[in-house]
């Protein structure tokens, strides 16, 4: 089995720590309660002048996870950056790193990730037939795993995989943009997830991305959502990033 740590073993006590010693210190996703929403800005919208602060920034202000979108230009009509970025920025924050790949190859590209700092990644059911593999590939690199999809891909499409996963990311834009309005159709599909989780038995986080801002950031934490990626609302907010980040919650 190419994942160290059985699902069944992480979320009871003592086997949660022994098995955290275990594992390289990549698994920081589950160093948070499950009851806790963390908040994950997107660099996508930062200050890249000033990329390094903009990071320590976020830090400062209290978000747990930094959310770093990697696009291709393939997989979507966008080029964002690739693990030489991630890999400046490693070593300013401890924040967990949560890659969001918006590639047609991922395979290719998550050992790279990996080395670079990644924390999680995320790759989108869209682009890989088996799934799993990809899933035991990122475990076996010592991260946390996670699946995404498209606002239109069918909820049956990441179903089959809850039992390995450790985060969803539900897509509330169509993936390739920040600053996008949010689609307040995913509602009742982020709904559904979070009874298909519960279901599971299973600590699995529940992320959505696109157009999170105060409002909507109720409401996907009503439906049960417990990430929240944040771009505009976090780096482009009024005051400071601490307010803006609090507001989420
Ligand atoms: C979109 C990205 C998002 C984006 C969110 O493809 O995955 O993470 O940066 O940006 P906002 O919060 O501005 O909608
Ligand atoms: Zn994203």
């Amino acid at each position: 089995m190419p994942f160290a740590c059985p699902s069944f073993l992480r979320f009871t006590g003592v086997e949660n720590n022994r098995m955290s010693e275990k594992l390289s210190n990549r698994h920081r996703l589950f160093d948070y309660p499950a009851d806790r929403v963390l908040v994950a800005p997107s660099v996508l919208a930062c200050d890249w002048t000033h990329f390094g602060d903009e990071v320590q920034a976020v830090a400062s202000a209290g978000a747990e996870v930094l959310h770093l979108d990697v696009m291709d230009g393939h997989f979507v009509p966008n080029i964002s950056f690739g693990m030489d970025v991630v890999k400046s920025v490693r070593g300013l924050s401890d924040q967990v790193f949560d890659v969001h790949l918006m590639i047609t190859d991922p395979r290719k590209y998550i050992p790279r990730f990996v080395a670079a700092g990644a924390d999680h990644i995320t790759f989108h059911v869209e682009v890989w037939d088996d799934v799993d593999e990809l899933i035991d590939l990122i475990h076996a690199q010592g991260c946390t795993a996670g699946l995404s999809l498209r606002p239109a891909t069918p909820i049956d499409a990441v179903l089959p995989f809850l039992p390995k996963l450790d985060m969803l990311l539900v897509m509330t834009v169509e993936p390739g943009f920040g600053g996008q309005s949010f689609h307040g159709e995913q509602l009742s599909r982020i709904l559904k997830f979070r009874q298909f989780i519960d279901q599971a038995g299973r600590d699995i986080r529940l992320e959505v991305d696109g157009g999170i801002a105060e409002d909507t950031a109720s409401l996907v934490r009503s439906c049960g959502a417990n990430v929240l990626v944040a771009g505009s609302s976090v780096f482009r907010a009024k005051g400071d990033y601490r307010n803006a980040i609090d507001c989420l919650r």
